[in-house]
C-alpha cells in the first residue's frame, strides 16, 4: 500500500507554508497518450489514454473492478509515475508540481478510508487553520449535522483504531468534510459515497453540483449513480479482457 502512505502526506501538515498563495486550476487537466503498467506485472493498464477534465465539470469515471480507476487517480496525483505520455494541470506536468502545492489544490476522498487517532475536529482540519464555525457551516450545507453535533458524535469525539468506534457512513462523512473544507480546485471522489445512505448521498450530490463551478470534480465509481447526473461519463476500457 504505497499510495496509502502518500495520501497521508497529501493531507497532513498542510500548514507549513501559509504565505504561498492557494493555487487553483485555471482551465483543465489534460491526460495525453498515457501509458501505464505496474512494474511487477507489465500488463498495460492504460495504453495511450487521452482524457480532458475541464474546470466546472463533474466527470464520472466508471469501470469494473480492476480497470484502473484508483491507479488513474494515483497518476493524476503524481503518486505513481507515468510510463509514457503526460498528465498536465494547466499545461504544467504534475511531476513538475511540488507535493506541497499539489496538496493545496487537491481534496480527495479515497476509496480506503483512513482516520487518525484524534478528535473528529482534528480529523477534518488535519493541521489546517480552520475554525469550528467553518466546519459546522459546511456540515450544515451538506446536511451532515449528525457527524458534528449530535448526542452520539460531535467535533470532540475521539476516534479510535481508524474509526473502529464509528459506522462506515460516519467515517465517510468525516473524509468528505476533510476534503471539501479546503475548497479544493480538484476534488477527487473515489467510490466516496459507498457507505452513505440514500438521503446522505442525495445531499452530497446536491452540494457538489451546487458548488462545482470553481473546480474540477472527478467522481469515480464502478457503476452509474442514478441521481448524480454528471456533466460527462468516461468509461475506462477493461484492459484485463
Ligand atoms: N500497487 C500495485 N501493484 C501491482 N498491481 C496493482 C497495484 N495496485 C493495483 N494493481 C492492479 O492494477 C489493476 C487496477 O487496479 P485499480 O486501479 O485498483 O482498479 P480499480 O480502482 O478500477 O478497481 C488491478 O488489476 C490491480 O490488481
Ligand atoms: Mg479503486
Amino acid at each position: 500500500m504505497v499510495s496509502f502512505r502518500r495520501y497521508l502526506e497529501l493531507v497532513k501538515n498542510v500548514k507549513k507554508d501559509l504565505k504561498t498563495p492557494k493555487l487553483g486550476i485555471e482551465k483543465e487537466i489534460k491526460i495525453e497518450n498515457l501509458t501505464f503498467f505496474y512494474d511487477e506485472r507489465k500488463h498495460k493498464i492504460f495504453n495511450e489514454l487521452n482524457i480532458e477534465l475541464k474546470k466546472g465539470e463533474i466527470v464520472q469515471i466508471i469501470g469494473d473492478n480492476g480497470t484502473g480507476k484508483t491507479t488513474l487517480i494515483d497518476l493524476i496525483l503524481n503518486l505513481l509515475e507515468v510510463k509514457k505520455g503526460s498528465i498536465k494541470l494547466d499545461n504544467v506536468k504534475v511531476d513538475d508540481i511540488d507535493d506541497f502545492s499539489l496538496q493545496k489544490i487537491v481534496g480527495i476522498v479515497p476509496q480506503n478510508i483512513y482516520l487518525f487517532s484524534e478528535t473528529v475536529r482534528n480529523n477534518i482540519k488535519v493541521g489546517r487553520d480552520i475554525n469550528d464555525k467553518k466546519i459546522l457551516r459546511l456540515a450544515k450545507e451538506l446536511n451532515f449535522d449528525d457527524i458534528v453535533k449530535s448526542e452520539g458524535i460531535n467535533l470532540e469525539t475521539f476516534i479510535f483504531n481508524n474509526g473502529g468506534n464509528l459506522s462506515g457512513g460516519q467515517k465517510q462523512k468525516i473524509c468528505i468534510l476533510r476534503a471539501l473544507i479546503g475548497e479544493p480546485a480538484l476534488l477527487i471522489l473515489d467510490e466516496a459515497d459507498a457507505y452513505l445512505d440514500v438521503k446522505s448521498k442525495l445531499n452530497f450530490y446536491n452540494f457538489i453540483k451546487n458548488t462545482k463551478d470553481d473546480r474540477i470534480t472527478v467522481f469515480v465509481s464502478h457503476k452509474e449513480q442514478p441521481f448524480l447526473k454528471p456533466d460527462r461519463i468516461i468509461s475506462l476500457p477493461n484492459s484485463n479482457l
